[in-house]
């Protein structure tokens, strides 16, 4: 919610609304992480991915696929970039396929 203080009124229309972008990140990131762990179809993870690094995170939880919603208001060219930026990022990690990442998560801490 958000309220302005002068008129009372919300500054939403229903007069709340829905959260996202990296606010929601850590959140979003753990059911990933818990919903690949419980299914056997793929999973699509999104939730503030704003970076190759964002990314290649969902991946390493068990993402099949992502999804970029809010960095899209800010960058509409966002899921583009996102494509040569993450290609670039598999290519630094001496990553060559998906398969070698994905649901590779060490939950030990470090
Ligand atoms: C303006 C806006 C409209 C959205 N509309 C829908 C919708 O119609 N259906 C839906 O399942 N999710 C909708 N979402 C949620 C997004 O699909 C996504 O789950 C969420 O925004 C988290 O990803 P993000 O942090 O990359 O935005 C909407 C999000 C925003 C910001």
């Amino acid at each position: 919610m958000a309220v302005d203080q002068r008129t009372r009124k919300s500054r939403l229309g229903n007069p709340t609304g829905g959260l996202s972008g990296p606010a929601i990140k850590p959140i979003t990131l753990r059911l990933v992480w818990e919903s690949s762990k419980a299914v056997q179809i793929p999973v699509v993870g999104l939730g503030g991915i704003e970076t190759a690094a964002d990314v290649l995170d969902y991946i390493l939880m068990g993402a099949t696929a992502v999804q970029v919603g809010t960095a899209s208001f800010s960058d509409p060219r966002a899921s583009e970039r996102l494509a040569d930026d993450v290609r670039m990022a598999f290519f630094d990690a001496n990553l060559f396929a998906i398969n070698e990442l994905r649901g590779n998560f060490l939950p030990e801490i470090g």
